[in-house]
């Protein structure tokens, strides 16, 4: 059995990210190409309660350190929950996040370097690169006037805007260290036209 392709999407919050994995379902479910979805953090039982304790409002005064080991945790497990078996089985798998993420939310934003966070996912990843990364690049500022528009000036928007500022640059910085893996989409254009994006790279590593 040839082992199926591993594909991860990645993107700022509000990229547009989900739209293109329901598109990509879809497509995949008509062409009758053996595949699964799964998210991170999440995907699994164990890792679905990590996603909890790490998404959970009321957790809040968690430390950096804990957030990416805990991401990190959930990946491992996730890997060997849902990913290998269904790569082994020659499925194409497409993974919303991976660890991509935690280089730019962890590493980059949260300022805990690249550093530290790459050790602990070298340990984690367990040599589960990604074959083809999907980058939806769209910077937080567009994501943001797409989406509230006139609250562009609310005070609590614009602290979290520095957030995911460097969250953008981290993943810029990632994508220009890999260009062979990461592939950058521009996220400016149209659902339809990201698409048609997606599935031209898809077919030329030949995932499709
Ligand atoms: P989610 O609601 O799934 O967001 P999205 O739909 O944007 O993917 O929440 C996942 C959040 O977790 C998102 O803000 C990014 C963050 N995250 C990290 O900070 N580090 C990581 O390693 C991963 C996988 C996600």
């Amino acid at each position: 059995m040839v082992r199926g392709k591993f594909i991860t999407f990645e993107g700022c919050d509000g990229c547009g990210k989900s739209t293109q994995l329901r598109l990509l379902s879809k497509y995949l479910t008509e062409n009758s190409i053996p595949h699964i979805f799964t998210r991170e953090p999440g995907g699994g039982k164990i890792s679905e309660a990590i996603r909890e304790i790490l998404l959970n409002g009321k957790n809040m005064e968690m430390t950096d350190e804990c957030e990416a080991l805990l991401y990190a945790a959930s990946r491992v497990q996730h890997l060997s929950d849902r990913v290998e078996p269904a790569l082994s089985e020659g499925k194409l798998v497409i993974c919303d996040r991976y660890v991509d993420s935690s280089l730019a939310y962890q590493a980059y934003a949260r300022g805990l370097g690249l550093d530290f966070v790459s050790k602990i996912n070298a340990f984690a990843l367990k040599n589960y690169r990604p074959d083809v990364t999907i980058f939806i690049d769209l910077t937080p500022e567009d994501a943001f006037k797409r989406k509230h528009g006139a609250d562009e000036n609310d005070r609590l928007e614009k602290a979290g805007m520095e957030f995911h500022k460097r969250v953008y640059d981290g993943y810029k910085a990632v994508a220009a260290a890999e260009p062979d893996r990461v592939m950058c989409v521009d996220g400016m254009q149209t659902p339809d036209e990201i698409f048609a994006d997606v599935v031209k790279i898809l077919q030329k590593k030949g995932c499709l």
